[in-house]
Order: C-alpha cells, then sequence, then structure tokens
C-alpha cells in the first residue's frame, strides 16, 4: 500500500487552522473596504517573464525559489506558480487599462503563494499572503497609509509585540551611485564572499545586504548605509513618510539594512516583525513602493506602493504569544429522533431549519435517543430538537440543553424561536 503525505513544505489547513485562516481573511476583508480598497483574483500561475521582469532574474525568488511548470508542448509559453502577487496585480493593470480609471486604483489578494524554499518554521512552499496594493499615487501620505493598515491588521488580529521597521533605498537618481560604493566595499572584502553573494555582487550588489547566509552577517552590518546617500528628493519623501506615520500614532524603527528580497521596490521599504524576532529572516509581512514596476511590465510610468502580510506566520506568532484560540464552535441545535429508524422526519425538519438560514447538525445514525442527546451535550449544543409522536400534529419537543427545559412547539414557530435565541448567544 501506498502512502501519501502532502507533499513536503505544503500542509492541509484542517478545519481548526483553516477556521482560524478564516478569521485572518475577515480581518483583511473588513480593512480592505475601511481602507478603500477592491479584492480582485489573479491567476495562480502567469508567464515566467512576469516575475523574471518584475521581480528581478537574480533575486532567491526567481533564482532559487520558482516553481517553474513543465512545458506542456514544444512550443508552448514557459509558466511558474506566483511566489507573489504584486507582478501579477501590476500585469493586470496594464492588460486592463487601469490607468484610466481613477487614481489610484487600490487593490487587494488574498490567497496562496508558492516558493520551492528550504522549508523550515515559518517557511513553507505553498503558504497565503494579505496582499494589497496602491497604484498612481506617488505619495508620501499614501505610503504611512498602507504601513499604518498593515499594522492594524496585526492589532485587530491579536499578534503582541509587532514592530514596524521602515527604511529608504533611494530612487534612479542616488542608488546607482551608491550601488557602485556598495560594490566597491563588498569587491575589497570578496575572499570572504560565499558563492551565490559573489556571483550576485556584479548583477544586483543590494541582495546581499538581504543575503540569509550568517557568513555575511559581520560584513552587512558594516556595509555602507543608502540612508547616507539619499538624494533630497528620496530624503524628503522619507522625512514626510515619517511625518505622516508620526501623525497617526504608528511606531517605527528605521532600520538602515532592510533593502527587501524582491528587485522592484525604490523609495519606501518595510516590514513587520515581532519585537525580538528581528533577526531571524522571519518577516511577518513587508512591502515597499515600487515606481518603476507598472513601466517595466509594459504600462507607463505610474508610481504605486503596496504590502503583503503572511497569515501563516501570523497564526505562529498568535499561537507562540500562547493567546486564546478561537476554539471550535458549537452548533445552535441538533435535530434527533424518538424513533431511531425514523431519519426522513428528522432530515425533513433539518431542512426546514436550514432553509431559514439555522446552523443545525442532524443525527442520521440510527441510535437510541439516549445517545443522540448525549452527543448533542457533549457537542455544546445550545439546543435539542426532538422528533416524536406530535410531529403528526405539528408540534416538536425543543429541549433546552443549557438550562434544562423542555416544552412544546410548533413546527411552524420552530425556526423564529431558535432565531431569536440565536440572537442572544453565540454559535457557529
Ligand atoms: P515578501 O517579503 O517576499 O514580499 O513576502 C511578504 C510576506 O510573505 C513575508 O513577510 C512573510 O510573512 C510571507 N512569506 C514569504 N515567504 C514565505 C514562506 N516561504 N512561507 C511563509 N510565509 C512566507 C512580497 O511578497 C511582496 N509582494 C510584498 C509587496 C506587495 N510589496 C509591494 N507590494
Amino acid at each position: 500500500m501506498p502512502s501519501y503525505r502532502a507533499p513536503r513544505g505544503t500542509r492541509d489547513l484542517l478545519p481548526d487552522v483553516r477556521a482560524d485562516f478564516a478569521r485572518l481573511e475577515g480581518i483583511a476583508r473588513s480593512l480592505s473596504v475601511r481602507y478603500g480598497y477592491r479584492e480582485m483574483e489573479i491567476p495562480l500561475f502567469e508567464q515566467t517573464s512576469v516575475f523574471e521582469r518584475g521581480i528581478g532574474e537574480a533575486t532567491d525568488v526567481v533564482e532559487k525559489e520558482l516553481f517553474r511548470l513543465a512545458p506542456r508542448t514544444e512550443e508552448s509559453e514557459s509558466w511558474a506558480l506566483r511566489p507573489e502577487a504584486t507582478a501579477g496585480i501590476v500585469r493586470a493593470y496594464v492588460q486592463h487599462g487601469m490607468h484610466t480609471w481613477p487614481q489610484p486604483v487600490k487593490l487587494s489578494v488574498v490567497g496562496p503563494m508558492f516558493r520551492y524554499d528550504r522549508p523550515q518554521a515559518g517557511r513553507f512552499r505553498q503558504f497565503w499572503q494579505w496582499d494589497a496594493e496602491a497604484i498612481g499615487d506617488a505619495g508620501p501620505a499614501v505610503d504611512a497609509e498602507v504601513i499604518e493598515m498593515g499594522r492594524r491588521f496585526y492589532g485587530e488580529a491579536g499578534v503582541p509585540d509587532v514592530q514596524v521597521l521602515i527604511n529608504s533605498i533611494g530612487d534612479s537618481a542616488c542608488r546607482p551611485p551608491y550601488l557602485a560604493t556598495l560594490k566597491a566595499y563588498f569587491a575589497r572584502h570578496e575572499s570572504e564572499l560565499p558563492e551565490l553573494e559573489r556571483r550576485r555582487l556584479e548583477l544586483n550588489p543590494l541582495r546581499l545586504l538581504d543575503s540569509k547566509d550568517p557568513a555575511m552577517t559581520a560584513l552587512v552590518a558594516a556595509a555602507p548605509k543608502i540612508s547616507e546617500c539619499l538624494c533630497d528628493a528620496c530624503a524628503a519623501h522619507f522625512e514626510a513618510v515619517r511625518a505622516h506615520l508620526d501623525a497617526v500614532g504608528v511606531t517605527y524603527r528605521i532600520e538602515p539594512n532592510l533593502v527587501r528580497g524582491l528587485d522592484y521596490y525604490a523609495r519606501t521599504a518595510f516590514e513587520y516583525y515581532r519585537r525580538g524576532a528581528e533577526g531571524q529572516q522571519q518577516a511577518l509581512g513587508g512591502g515597499g513602493r515600487y515606481d518603476g514596476l507598472v513601466e517595466l511590465l509594459g504600462g507607463r510610468p505610474t508610481p504605486a506602493i503596496g504590502f503583503a502580510l503572511g497569515l501563516d506566520r501570523v497564526l505562529l506568532a498568535i499561537d507562540e504569544s500562547g493567546a486564546a484560540a478561537i476554539g471550535e464552535t458549537s452548533p445552535l441545535a441538533v435535530v434527533v429522533g424518538a424513533d431511531p429508524a425514523d431519519t426522513v422526519s428528522r432530515l425533513r425538519v433539518a431542512s426546514l431549519l436550514r432553509a431559514e438560514g439555522l446552523s443545525v447538525r442532524v443525527e442520521l445514525a440510527p441510535r437510541k435517543l439516549g445517545r443522540q442527546l448525549e452527543t448533542a451535550s457533549k457537542e455544546h449544543a445550545h439546543f435539542a430538537i426532538i422528533i416524536g409522536d406530535e410531529l403528526a400534529e405539528g408540534n416538536v419537543q425543543l429541549k433546552d440543553l443549557e438550562a434544562g427545559t423542555q416544552r412544546l412547539v410548533p413546527l411552524a414557530d420552530l425556526a423564529r424561536e431558535l432565531a431569536r435565541a440565536a440572537k442572544s448567544h453565540h454559535h457557529g
């Protein structure tokens, strides 16, 4: 017998965990509405070049972690599973001419992303993100609005001690001279560089600052800082972002080595961490400004900013903090019957109540009434609806399992009675 398992780095979200995810998705959707982001969907896969061009070829995400799909035929295009949503959303923005919509276009996506990374705690090959993008606003106020929305998500989700780290990584005016300085610095230490970093030094020196290799820690700490090389426009932008964050009461720490792992960023870059977990490559979320990406993917020059928050890591952080789990929900009512064999009547009554919008479970196994009631109290159902001979006159017994009382209720009034009780209690 083969023994099948979920692929390495993936997991089944069993109902309790799926309910936790649903709660986070609910908060994300509620914030999207409050902040004016409209939810959309993009495909789970795109032409590979959307990611190669958008995210950058010399990044971990594209070079090492992209899930490339095998071509179906010799002529077919090359596709990859989405490692993130930003490139796909921007591809859609260009494809659908969203530059003609009122700007900024604020979009949100909640769903799974795929990265062929080495699985470890908090690092999965399929993971979930809430992604939000504001396309068509050069900031700086919208930068603070986005950062504040992400911060609020953690607050409402119940993740304690979340810290905002921010930086500016410059633009096309000041980044090139900085990169030359950075390259010269690392070139002086070339013999100490791990192989991948040595290769990237030529192509993409900024990536060295974001290296996951522990051998790089000391070198990165002593490297020249972009924040000291910003042009006047970038420095003014960064200062204004901070002033707006102060105005909305978001505290943050400036992190001069924060450069993010994707190539499309310019100016504002930020990440969210649990306090004390900053060094562990375990960001709860991150984002930044990507003013060049729309043009890179075939649109006209358009400023934009956004973030993606990792829902798997948020749940891990909530678990680790020992905050109360949501727990299972108990049914409002269970339909049981005096005649174990009469599943027809039980199913019919349950169907009537479900049609009225009520959540009920129904006993469909031919077990004795006593056993049926035992199960109902074990799962903390509020009511048992007992179907017996009274059904011939259109009545059922409504047993309040919490209060220990029981009375005869006309079937015609049953849904209304239960709905009233449901309103004063919380049931799933
Ligand atoms: P990112 O930093 O690559 O940014 O990912 C955002 C978040 O997704 C991370 O902070 C982390 O919480 C979560 N995440 C990433 N990889 C994994 C993994 N293998 N397992 C579990 N969680 C993971 C982006 O994806 C950008 N698209 C963000 C953005 C939007 N920038 C502008 N707009």
